[in-house]
């Protein structure tokens, strides 16, 4: 377990130097750069990152090649964060331990800066691609799978699921969308990052259903449990704000379930996402820790 835990920590500081390289190679308008890396460097756990290289690593890949993957992915999920966090949408003021993007840099840099993470995590996945040529249709496939995560049919279908549903009355809750928001609002990408590593590591086709069922019932685990940590967690802790969802009455499983039905309903899919790794036999076993964090978390 000892070492496991090492393994993530260097992941985290792998992914955190690469970001930095990243940055660095491009000429970035200064303003721009600023308000990007601002959100970037602001930290947060660097989960969809490490689950992508563990997934990589389960399967034999090689974490040079896996890095700049899940990179990318963090990136996206940045984005997401910054636009999520919009006046428009929750209207938050904090934000990995700071002011949100928008209360710094203003409105029109924190859309710019949302807009430039999303296109530079294409463009490198694309270069990263273009470095491993003889690799090169799991690497279109990868990125395929990541495209469809955060697009039209993923996470910005369950963010536009979530904003339609704020201030529904209790008489027209709808119990099956609840379940859609959070699978595509977040879902999707846990099972993207987790497929992309697997298929750039060249899984087989079981290997990459297994873990992408692992990622959706994780990834759907990791948001209820992020409603329900807006009940009962605090600012310092999450280094967000909390209470927002029942004072926009979001469609959340709290909400809708209550909080204790929530707690179980997290805890099985969690015992479905093990259950779901069993081909891998020990192998699997930081992932599988991982997945335990996830629910067990205050942060
Ligand atoms: C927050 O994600 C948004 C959700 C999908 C719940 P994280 O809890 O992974 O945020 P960071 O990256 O640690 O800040
Ligand atoms: C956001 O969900 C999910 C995204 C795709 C960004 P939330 O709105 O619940 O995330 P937090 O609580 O602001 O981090
Ligand atoms: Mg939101
Ligand atoms: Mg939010
Ligand atoms: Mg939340």
């Amino acid at each position: 377990m000892g070492s496991d835990r090492l393994f993530v920590t260097d992941c985290i500081n792998e992914v955190n130097n690469r970001l930095e390289k990243l940055f660095d190679e491009r000429e970035i308008e200064p303003k721009l750069y600023e308000a990007m890396w601002y959100s970037v460097s602001a930290g947060g756990k660097r989960v969809r990152p490490v689950l992508s290289i563990l997934a990589n690593r389960l399967v034999g890949g090689e974490m040079e090649e896996a890095l700049d993957m899940a990179c990318a992915i963090e990136l996206i999920h940045t984005y997401s964060l910054i636009h999520d966090d919009l006046p428009a949408l929750d209207n938050d003021r904090l934000r990995r331990g700071k002011l949100t993007n928008h209360i710094v840099f203003g409105e029109a840099f924190a859309i710019l800066a949302g807009d430039g993470l999303l296109n530079m995590a294409f463009e490198v996945m694309l270069d990263n691609a273009l470095r491993h040529r003889e690799n090169l249709e799991n690497h279109v496939l990868a990125m395929d799978y990541v495209a469809k995560a955060a697009g039209v049919s993923g996470m910005i279908s369950g963010q536009t699921a979530d904003i339609l549903n704020e201030d529904v009355d209790e008489e027209n809750i709808d119990i099956n969308i609840v379940d859609k928001i959070h699978i595509n609002k977040t879902g999707k990408l846990f099972a993207a990052a987790l497929c992309a590593g697997a298929i750039i590591g060249k899984s087989t086709r079981e290997e990459v259903l297994a873990v992408e069922t692992f990622g959706r019932k994780i990834g759907l685990a990791f948001q209820i449990t992020d409603d329900i940590l807006d009940v009962t967690g605090t600012e310092t802790s999450l280094g967000k704000s909390v209470g927002k969802d029942v004072e926009a009455k979001k469609m959340t499983f709290p909400h809708v379930y209550g909080l204790d039905n929530s707690i179980k309903i997290a805890d099985d899919l969690i015992k479905e996402a093990k259950d779901a790794l069993q081909i891998f036999g020990s192998k699997a076993k930081d992932l599988i820790m991982l997945a335990d964090y996830l629910i067990k978390r205050t942060n």
